[in-house]
């Protein structure tokens, strides 16, 4: 069918050499990894982490190593196939090569929610603490100038609905915003005016060229690094070794006090702090060896951040007892606000608005050269891979994202944001591990990446195996529960059977034909994670990917350039 044509690897070289020329190859090893990091670091550590911690307690430390490792799996993932295809586009391109067009162009649209979407809850959690800083140097901005309209409007409602709700500091600005903002034609105005401006800021740097931008990223990753060991080291000699056994509601000391579903409950806050590795894979018309350098890139960038989120959810759960996170968005300058280290929180402020900075920029950066190769697939139109004469940067395609950042600033708010980053980038990461699970396997090059093929014959079944004895010693009733569709959990239920079912039928598939285990394991560690979204979730990823779907069939089923037959990509050779 034609909907799954799929692209030669030796056409998506093609595609290369024939337009990579139009961008600079300027990016080494150092460059790729401090890309890594500067998208990694940035809003889910200074900012989603604070809810994470309250809802999971101590044991969101699990979380952070179960997303690390969902994450390693597939950054090697990403790896294999950026070695085998080195050319810009993400996961798109890969999916193009494996899957064929509908769910390359599905995992495109999907990647929209990653860099784009994803971008938006930066450039709010960017505007939290930059007025934050600004408040602490006493210049302040009206509070209905730095808030979302949406979420003013939300907690007004609610407050009106319930006037005892006790409220904390940064509820009662929002609060304050509604009830002062000033009327234009009956609507009030409010809106986060310097999320709107970073983000103006940061299209006309990226459309600038990468060079300029590589070099200002480079510079903010290092400070923000040495900032966040800073905040781990000072953060350490305050730790309480008691706040990492608190109690919950029923009294009971426990280093996860709400279970593990209170840590499960966080995953889209956790997952947050880890996308970004794959940012890397779109610069390889940038970068000088794609084939050596993108690989450790990526998995260099991700075990650094690993780490650091580790050590950094220690000292956050140990310096206060994990209920002091509720509703913090800065938990980070929080920490030193509760022990009294007032440079501490200065430095924090600051190093956060330099870490979302470059997370910013580094997805601004992305999402041009994504609709690139889909122009070029034809897929979107011929202008979004039009190159900047002078700046050869994509200009229009930058342009574009920063009006799909900008524009929606103004309609949504923050939590709807970071869920639905989530659930995009999680989606994407399962099509890219089960795409590596259907490549030929390829001879070792030197000086290649290459993914070590272990057979997952025994291992996977084993691994299952182990999974269940543990959740019976540990859950005795979870697989009781994953049968009942109704009530609180239900979502997390049905899907939590659907896994087992995929899993079941990956290991008998995997018996068979041998699969290689890093994939496998990237795939369900991935659709594990998947497990933890609500059904608010899903209903807005269905309604996304169905207007994803809509405008396929509308335009790039007819625009590709392989529904033309006379293209000079179908002459050549196959793989
Ligand atoms: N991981 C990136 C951040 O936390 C998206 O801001």
């Amino acid at each position: 069918m034609s909907i799954f044509r799929t692209k030669s690897i030796a056409s998506l070289q093609g595609d290369d050499s024939a337009h990579g020329k139009g961008l600079h190859r300027v990016l080494t090893m150092r460059d790729l990894t401090f890309f890594g990091i500067a998208a990694i670091i940035g809003a889910g550590s200074f900012s989603s982490l604070g809810e994470a911690c309250y809802r999971g307690g101590p044991g969101v430390v699990y979380l952070f190593i179960i997303c690390g490792i969902a994450c390693a799996f597939t950054a090697f993932c990403y790896a294999e196939f950026a070695t085998r295809i080195p050319v810009a586009g993400s996961a798109y391109t890969y999916a193009y090569a494996s899957f064929g067009e509908l769910l390359a162009w599905i995992i495109g649209w999907a990647l929209i929610m990653e860099y784009s979407i994803g971008n938006i809850y930066v450039a709010f959690s960017w505007s939290d603490y930059f007025t934050g800083f600004l408040h602490k140097i006493n210049i302040h901005i009206p509070a209905y100038f730095t808030c979302s309209y949406k979420e003013a409007k939300d907690l007004a409602t609610a407050f009106a609905g319930d006037g005892t709700m006790k409220l904390n500091t940064t509820q009662k600005e929002v609060l304050q915003a509604w009830n002062t903002a000033p009327l234009l034609a009956g609507v009030k105005m409010i809106a986060d005016i310097p999320a709107f401006c970073i983000n103006i800021f940061i299209t006309y740097l990226v459309y600038k060229g990468v060079k300029e931008s590589k070099n200002f990223s480079n510079v903010m990753v290092i400070l923000k690094l040495a900032v966040v060991l800073l905040v781990i080291i000072v953060g350490a000699t305050y730790i309480n070794p008691e706040n990492w056994m608190p109690a919950n509601d029923a009294g009971v000391h426990s280093f996860m006090p709400n279970g593990f579903g209170g840590v499960m409950m966080a995953v889209s806050g956790v997952f947050f702090a880890y996308i970004g590795f794959d940012a890397v894979s779109v610069l390889a018309e940038e970068s000088k060896n794609p084939q050596r350098d993108l690989p450790r890139g990526m998995i260099y960038s991700l075990v650094i951040c690993t780490v650091v989120y580790i050590l950094l959810a220690l000292v956050l759960t140990g310096v206060v007892n994990y209920r002091e996170f509720e509703g913090v968005g800065d938990p980070l300058a929080k920490i030193f606000e509760v022990k009294n280290v007032g440079w501490m929180q200065m430095l924090v402020s600051i190093c956060a608005v330099v870490a979302m900075t470059s997370v910013l920029l580094v997805f601004q950066m992305g999402q041009p050269r994504i609709w690139m190769s889909m122009s070029r697939d034809g897929l979107l139109p011929h202008v979004f891979q039009k190159i900047h004469g002078k700046n050869q940067t994509p200009s229009f395609s930058t342009i574009v994202t920063g009006a799909i950042v900008g524009i929606p600033l103004f309609f949504v708010d923050k939590t709807f944001v970071l869920d639905f980053t989530s659930i995009g980038t999680l989606f994407a990461f399962v099509l890219v591990c089960g795409g590596v699970l259907l490549l030929p396997p390829r001879p070792k090059e030197k000086g290649k990446f290459h993914l070590p093929f272990i057979p997952s014959r025994i291992i996977f079944p084993a691994i299952l195996a182990i999974a269940v004895a543990v959740l019976l010693w540990k859950a005795p009733s979870y697989f009781s529960d994953v049968l009942v569709w109704n009530g609180e959990h239900a979502c997390y239920n049905l899907s939590s059977f659907i896994l087992w079912i995929v899993l079941i039928a990956l290991m008998i598939a995997g018996f068979f034909k041998n699969f290689s285990l890093i994939p496998l394991l990237g795939l369900s560690t991935c659709l594990y994670l998947l497990t933890g979204m609500t059904p608010n979730n899903w209903l807005w990823f269905g309604i996304w990917f169905g207007i994803g779907l809509a405008v396929y069939f509308a335009y790039g089923y007819h625009h590709s350039r392989l529904h033309n037959r006379h293209h000079p990509i179908l002459h050549l050779p196959k793989d």
